[in-house]
Formats: C-alpha cells, sequence, structure tokens
C-alpha cells in the first residue's frame, strides 16, 4: 500500500525556490491563477490540506479553517505582518501560524528610505517637471529639497526592520535616532552602537525631521497616528509609512499634508488598500508605491523558501523557524 504525501495548499503562484521544497516532500496543490480565492473558493480549493501557503491578500478565519478540515496543522503567511489572520482562532485549533520575517528586512529598510530620499529631494515632481518639457532654465531654487545629515530620526516599532532603519540613518546619513516601543523600551545594543535614545511618542513626535513607522497592526496600533498626532510634528516633517495602513488616519494625513501641518509622505501601504483615496493622489507632496517594500528578487526568493521551510517544520512535527505570536 503506497502511504499518501500530505497535501500543501498554495493559494496563489509563490517564487519556484519554495514550491521546490515542498514538491520533494509533499503533494502540492497551487492555485495558478493569479487572484485571490473568495472564501467559499478557498474552503473548497484547500479542503484536506495539511498544511495551508497563503498571502496578506487572503483573510483566514474560524469558519474557514473548520472548512479545510481538522488536519490541518499550520498556515505558513508570506509576509513579516499577519493581521490577514485570526490567530486567537488557529490557537484554538492548535494551527500554527508562521510568517517570514528577517528575510525581507533589508529590501523594506532600503524601500523606507529611497521613499525618504525621494520626498525629500521631490524626486517624482522633478522627474514630472523634466518629462513635460519644463525644463528650460537653471534657477536655484528649483525643487528645493531638504538634506538628511544630522537630523532626527523617528523609528516607530523597533522590531528587525525598525532597527536596520534605525542603522541606516545613523551610520550612513549622521542622523540622531530617536525611537518608540513598548516592547523594546532600551535597546542597549542600538544605545551604544548608534546612539539611538528611546523616547515618549510624544517627544518622537515632536522631535522628529523625519517619522518611519515599522509597527504590526494590532488593535493598539489602528490609527496610532491621527490628527492629534500630526498636528503635534514639525512643518518640516516627513512621514513614512511601509508598515500597515490602518496605522495611520489616512483622511487626517490628507488633511495635515493639504495644509502644510507636515511637509511631505512617503507611502507604501494604505487605510483601504488597495484602494487609495483620489485626494491623496492629487497631491504633489507624498509619493506613493503598491505596497512593493519586500518587492525584491533576493526577498522574495527568501521568504518563499523560509515559508516552505516552516511547512516542513511543522509536518514532521518540529518547531517552525519563525512563528507568529
Ligand atoms: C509585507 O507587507 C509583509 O508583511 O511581509
Ligand atoms: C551645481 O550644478 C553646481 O555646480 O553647483
Amino acid at each position: 500500500m503506497s502511504e499518501t504525501k500530505p497535501l500543501v495548499v498554495i493559494t496563489r503562484p509563490i517564487p519556484e525556490a519554495g514550491v521546490d521544497l515542498l514538491r520533494h516532500r509533499y503533494q502540492v496543490k497551487m492555485n495558478l491563477q493569479d487572484r485571490v480565492l473568495r472564501p467559499e473558493e478557498l474552503v473548497r480549493f484547500a479542503r484536506g490540506a495539511q498544511a495551508l501557503l497563503i498571502q496578506l491578500t487572503d483573510r483566514i478565519d474560524g469558519k474557514i479553517l473548520d472548512g479545510i478540515g481538522r488536519q490541518l496543522k499550520v498556515v505558513a503567511n508570506y509576509a513579516v505582518g499577519f493581521d490577514n489572520l485570526d490567530l486567537a482562532a488557529a490557537k484554538k485549533r492548535q494551527v500554527v501560524v508562521t510568517n517570514t520575517p528577517v528575510v525581507s528586512t533589508e529590501a523594506v529598510a532600503e524601500h523606507a528610505f529611497m521613499l525618504l530620499l525621494a520626498v525629500a529631494r521631490r524626486l517624482v515632481e522633478a522627474d514630472k517637471f523634466v518629462r513635460a518639457g519644463k525644463y528650460h532654465l537653471w534657477e536655484l531654487d528649483l525643487f528645493l529639497g531638504q538634506e538628511l545629515r544630522g537630523k532626527t530620526l523617528g523609528i516607530l516599532g523597533l522590531g528587525h526592520i525598525g532597527s536596520r532603519v534605525a542603522e541606516i540613518g545613523a551610520l550612513g546619513y549622521q542622523m540622531k535616532v530617536l525611537y518608540y516601543d513598548p516592547a523594546h523600551p532600551n535597546d542597549r545594543d542600538l544605545r551604544q552602537r548608534l546612539g539611538a535614545e528611546p523616547a515618549t511618542i510624544r517627544k518622537l513626535l515632536t522631535n522628529s525631521d523625519y517619522l518611519s513607522l515599522h509597527v504590526p497592526l494590532t488593535p493598539k496600533t489602528r490609527h496610532l497616528i491621527g490628527r492629534i498626532e500630526l498636528q503635534s510634528m514639525k512643518k518640516t516633517a516627513i512621514l513614512i509609512n511601509t508598515a500597515r495602513g490602518p496605522v495611520v488616519d489616512e483622511k487626517a494625513l490628507i488633511a495635515a499634508l493639504k495644509n502644510g501641518i507636515i511637509w511631505g509622505a512617503g507611502l507604501d501601504v494604505y487605510e483601504f488598500e488597495p484602494k487609495i483615496s483620489k485626494e491623496l493622489m492629487r497631491l504633489p507632496n507624498v509619493i506613493l508605491t503598491p505596497h512593493i517594500a519586500s518587492s525584491t528578487h533576493e526577498a522574495r526568493d527568501a521568504m518563499a523558501r523560509l515559508a516552505a521551510k516552516n511547512i516542513i517544520a511543522v509536518l514532521e512535527g518540529r518547531r517552525p523557524l519563525t512563528s507568529a505570536r
């Protein structure tokens, strides 16, 4: 009698590097249409799976887990964030939830700095100006921008990505780094190596020239940056969000950008993603990217491999390399 291999279901295509690892060991069923399956389609597609590999566009709750069946042991999220998953529902059913941190740190930190530089030097406006054939005369105040060196960089959320952004700022641009993170109130390494200082959220807001968000989305961080917080920031401040859209009250941000409460913003994520408010799109002092901060060849392949390795670990009865808590 041939032994049947466990079924691993992948909801949307991922890089071969990850699929390969799984195919060697399991029966792999991957949805080849690159679209998000509706909940009932997902349940039908994944029924009987012992492992489910999902993306942040899939929303997983108790009902879906029940539909897939009690044999399900692990849901591997192809993302650092796991706000798309009901962790309590998974725990109740003894389903392990894994994520893909660390391997996308560099990509996201570089994206945050790219946005910061691009907003500070008005890259997109300047590019549009040139392409529109408007560059006729060198002028000393054409697209006047701001420099990074010596400025105060505020880091909200000091996980892997926040720490790397702090490091690039301190070592690369000699920035003074302030950070706020209740979970890391006193990071000795960052204090000693980078001179980074822990701050209250109030001090972070009022003192930062540039503020970069690196917190996960939780009930506590939803709208952490709203009207009052934006009003306490410097008029010359730039806000960078490569974390999760709902951490910022988008309506309040639009008002702040419009009324000169802050100078500019660089956003990779949106409150009602993939919907982006028309008003935001019309503003010249914000640069918008479509949730691509971790979209590098390096990170995407590594995320696929890590998600696969997490599945293998759980199905072999070991602890996953990286899991959601
Ligand atoms: C992307 O947003 C991720 O969480 O990895
Ligand atoms: C700028 O092009 C300069 O020469 O200062």
